[in-house]
């Protein structure tokens, strides 16, 4: 049974502590509640929002449309082989759980995505990613709500157009699909990733390292950079590290010869936000209740008691500072709404 509830606080229900109000909020448990939802009358027409654990969305005031909260829960193998796994994850799954569940049972290629917060069914929206691995390298379909037909789809991996924090669910689709499904495949003999840096320092000259070392590995790296969100409340990158053409990123280079650029496809490349960021001097920095990760300047922080827009003006003033100094565009990495 549907249940919409007026004026609910979503307090609980994003990571940056945002204290605002939804005018209408409901819990989605199935495909058929979908299916009821669309077809009420007005339905296409109503502002609305797909939640998930809200660790990737900065409410900058009161929600006045409707929120369906992601609640499609369970796991089940789909095919199991003697060397990969099939795994169908409902939507509504914690992401750290599945990575943790998937550990367990030693089938490997989600072990450098430990302790990404949120759920399963926003991972492929962002495309979400972490120490060398993307979710699309794991990823063989997503199955979706088409609140346009009604009805379900499967999208194959290449159909999800997935980008660096991107996909079709991101772009030209956004908002008309809501993901029920993530099908995986897993490996048991998994090929370990450990080309980020520190991790391939963390493991140089070790041998029979398992992906429950490299899990481990890390979740320590991440506590040692970013700050958890249950005692700071932040929703980790706020912006996308930026890409650039060649001549800018050679222009920075001149007079920063340590800026850390990374290669693309395509000859573009990829610069480190934070890096720019802490060079213009905000890492650190507080004002009020709002400020920018002492370990980590890619992350905006609320001590406690921020406002929507205290956070987009901080969020500005660095845009600000990072464009006059580099001449290079920040754009964010959440979803502002
Ligand atoms: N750096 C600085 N100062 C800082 C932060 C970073 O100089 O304050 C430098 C680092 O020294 C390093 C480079 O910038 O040379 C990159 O830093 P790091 O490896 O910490 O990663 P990142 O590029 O800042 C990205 C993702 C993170 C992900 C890490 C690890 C984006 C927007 N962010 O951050 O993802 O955990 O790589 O793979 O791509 C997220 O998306 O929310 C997120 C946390």
């Amino acid at each position: 049974m549907l249940d919409i509830k007026n004026g609910v606080s979503l307090l609980p229900y994003n990571t940056l502590k945002m204290n605002v109000k939804a005018n209408e909020f409901v819990e989605i448990s199935s495909v058929e509640d979908l299916r009821h939802l669309s077809s009420q009358k007005g339905f296409p027409e109503r502002k609305k929002l797909i939640l998930s654990a809200g660790s990737n969305v900065l409410f900058s005031g009161d929600f006045d449309g409707l929120i369906m909260h992601n609640e499609i829960f369970g796991i089940s193998v789909v095919s199991e082989e003697s060397d990969q796994v099939i795994l169908k994850v409902n939507g509504g799954e914690s992401w750290t759980d599945l990575v943790e569940y998937t550990i367990g049972q030693g089938w490997g290629g989600l072990e450098n995505l430990t302790l990404i917060p949120g759920k399963v069914g926003a991972a492929p929206i962002q495309n979400i990613g972490a120490y060398g691995v993307e979710v699309k390298d794991l990823i063989v379909s997503v199955e979706a709500f088409d609140f346009t037909t009604g009805k379900q789809v499967v999208f194959s991996a290449d159909q999800c157009q997935f980008g660096y924090r991107s996909s079709i669910f991101k772009t030209t689709a956004a908002g008309r699909y809501f993901i029920t499904a993530v099908v995986f495949r897993l490996s048991k003999f998994p090929l370990l990733n450990l080309t980020y840096g520190p991790l391939k320092q963390a493991f140089e000259g070790k041998i029979s390292v398992t992906i429950r070392d490299v899990s481990a590995e890390v979740a320590r790296i991440r506590r040692s950079k970013l700050p958890d969100p249950d005692e700071i409340p932040n929703v980790g990158s706020f912006f996308k590290n930026p890409v650039v053409d060649a001549s800018l990123a050679d222009k920075i280079r001149e007079g920063f010869p340590q800026v850390p650029v990374y290669p693309q496809v395509g000859g573009q490349l990829k610069l480190a936000a934070g890096w720019l960021i802490e060079q213009c001097g905000w890492k650190g920095y507080r004002i009020g209740e709002v400020g920018v990760h002492e370990k980590q300047a890619l992350v905006l922080v609320n001590y406690g008691q921020a406002t929507g827009a205290e956070i987009l003006d901080l969020a500005t003033k660095i845009q600000d500072s990072v464009f006059d100094r580099f001449g290079v565009i920040l754009e964010p990495e959440v979803n502002i709404y």
